[in-house]
């Protein structure tokens, strides 16, 4: 019979052990599943990168699970409470401790922590990946907007479709404007996260990367992060009042990421943004879905989720 599962907090000495956990049950289900365990390449190193931004970010907050009797780590589930909601990153069981209720228990425990301060819990699902997309559909969630996952190489020249209207109005954001961007995601999405646009303006775990849009009047109408780290290089988190300024910034990001191969998550249901996307060479890798135990009805915008801090 199995050990009990014990849950924990992380220590740095940890690090090592979660990053060959994330490469080892991602590659070995996406092989088993669907042959595509080689999309996570050989080395768990990139890897590294989840621990050292989440524990910079919300240090003590992830859900380690245990195998009672060796301490073995057999899941890890990365929980970050914000001002309106309670993210979860990345949950990932061993592959050896599979199907014996770890990720269910660490959800369990996240549902918990959130329910004290009353927060609903948001997360990005893969539609591939039907385990976890019933795990998490068991517990309560509710699936919403779903995202193509796109892939675009950018040349080394930059981006050799012409610049959209609006990219004159796109610009780097300011190391105080954290405030300003969250009361913006506040007003279209009614999510508040104020200290994930503060840890990419300072900029000191990770490499990110933080774009702005105003409008003539000066008013912002969308902004648009990215990780630029070596190990993990995404386009995302972003909101846009409309597929105008989406397709804007998403073109700045772009082209200022010369050189590189990029996945960005665009709402399905923006039929004419995901259609600039195409015209740019962007090809679909994979679908993910926005579910949360408490769908926001009123959510207005353009959406780009991202992984890494998660939420749509
Ligand atoms: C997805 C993953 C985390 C699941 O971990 P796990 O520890 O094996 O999951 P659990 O044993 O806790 O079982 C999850 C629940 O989903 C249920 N489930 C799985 N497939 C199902 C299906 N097709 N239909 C209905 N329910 C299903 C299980 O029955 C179980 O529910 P129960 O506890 O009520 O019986 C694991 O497969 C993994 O790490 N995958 C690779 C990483 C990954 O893709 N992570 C998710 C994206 S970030």
């Amino acid at each position: 019979m199995s050990a009990p599962i014990l849950l924990t907090s992380l220590t740095p000495g940890d690090h090592e052990d979660v990053a060959r956990l994330l490469h080892r049950s991602l590659v070995q289900w996406y092989e088993s599943r669907l042959r595509q365990g080689a999309k996570f390449g050989d080395s768990h190193a990139p890897f590294l990168l989840f621990p050292e931004v989440y524990e910079a970010l919300d240090p003590g907050e992830c859900i380690a699970a245990r195998d009672a009797r060796t301490q073995a780590l057999l899941g890890v589930c990365f929980s970050h409470e914000r001002e309106t909601h309670v993210a979860l990153g990345i949950v990932a069981t061993a592959p050896e401790a599979g199907g014996r209720g770890v990720a269910r228990r660490m959800m369990e425990e996240a549902l918990e922590r959130a329910r004290r301060p009353g927060k609903p819990v948001r997360l990005v699902s893969s539609l591939l990946n039907l385990d976890s997309f019933s795990l998490y559909t068991r517990l309560g969630f509710v699936p919403g907007a779903i995202f193509q996952d796109m892939l675009l190489t950018v040349p080394e020249g930059g981006m050799t479709a012409p610049a959209p209207a609006g990219t004159q109005r796109v610009r780097a954001a300011k190391p105080d404007e954290a405030a300003r961007i969250a009361d913006f995601e506040q007003s279209l999405q009614g999510i508040r996260r104020e200290k994930d646009f503060a840890f990419f303006l300072r900029n000191e775990v990770g490499s990110w990367r933080l774009l702005v849009s105003e409008r003539e009047d000066g008013s912002l109408n969308g902004f648009l992060g990215m990780s630029t780290h070596p190990s993990f290089s995404m386009i995302g988190p972003g909101v846009a009042a409309d597929e105008e300024t989406a397709a804007a910034l998403l073109w700045q990001a772009l082209d200022g990421l010369r050189g590189q191969s990029l996945v960005f998550l665009l709402p399905c249901a923006a039929a004419g943004l995901v259609r600039t996307a195409y015209a740019w060479g962007a090809r679909n890798v994979e679908l993910h879905v926005a579910q949360s135990t408490a769908p926001a009805a009123t959510a207005r915008g353009i959406v780009f989720p991202t992984f890494m801090p998660e939420s749509a």
